[in-house]
């Protein structure tokens, strides 16, 4: 690794370049979010364009999805045209020893869920940072949230013990907005004990589109990490 790198960037870098090095001619791919699968986006497009990949077609996970796949020369296609995902490929902001994720960090995690779930092989690209013992004892939980139904949706949470704060944006004065066109609220829950139970509570709460507790979803998590100066990935 040279002296100047940027040890996450590098970390993200190799771990996408493994992923979409697992990607195979002739497939259905699942384009995850995030600034780590931007990296599998990009070398799944270099293979494309280098003629070692042949005839694949990506199903965006949210707008960043779609416009870095087009950048990349990557043909999307919808959920409406194919008959299934082959693989999907997508970052992960806390991964527990059992595979279990917190996503939603990018906003994109409803439609991620949808894409994710529905592939044959789900593989998660992290870098070290984002391991933990128990979800959500520092990362907050994202929820997907119409907007009318906010304030219901905040005090059900608080019912629940976690603490809810509205997504504002950056360089935009008021929340976020997803790419559906609804809100993000952020939970705290100070450590999640039974993730499987939560991710369906907070999804029966009205109002609510989905959460971003990834239950028995990955197949495969792919850690790029730096041992010793020199950057590799490894395979949980
Ligand atoms: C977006 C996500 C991302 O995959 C997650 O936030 C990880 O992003 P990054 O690779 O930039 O750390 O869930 O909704």
């Amino acid at each position: 690794m040279s002296s100047q790198a940027d040890p996450a960037k590098v970390m993200k870098q190799q771990v996408g370049k493994a992923a979409a090095d697992r990607v195979q001619s002739g497939t259905i791919v699942g384009l995850g979010t995030g600034s780590t699968t931007a990296f599998a986006i990009q070398f799944i497009g270099e293979r494309l364009q280098s003629g070692q990949l042949k005839e694949i077609k990506g199903i965006p996970t949210s707008f960043q999805a779609s416009v870095l796949a087009k950048q990349y020369g990557i043909p999307l296609t919808t959920l409406d045209e194919v008959d299934g995902i082959d693989v999907a490929i997508d970052g992960a902001d806390e991964v527990d020893p059992n595979k279990n994720l917190i996503k939603g960090g990018g906003a994109a995690h409803t439609r991620e869920k949808i894409v994710d779930a529905l592939a044959k092989q789900f593989i998660v690209v992290v870098d070290e940072s984002k391991l933990v013992d128990r979800l959500g004892e520092s990362f907050l939980l994202p929820v997907e949230v119409l907007p009318m139904a906010m304030t219901p949706v905040m005090r059900a949470i608080e019912t629940l013990g976690g603490k809810p704060e509205l997504r504002m944006g950056v360089k935009k004065a008021g929340p976020v907005v997803t790419d559906e066109g609804n809100l993000v609220i952020d939970v705290k829950f100070d450590g999640i004990d039974n993730p499987e139970e939560l991710e369906k509570t907070l999804n029966n709460i009205p109002g609510v589109l989905e959460n971003g507790l990834f239950v028995g979803v990955a197949d495969v998590v792919l850690i790029g990490e730096i041992k010793d100066g020199n950057p590799g990935v490894r395979e949980m």
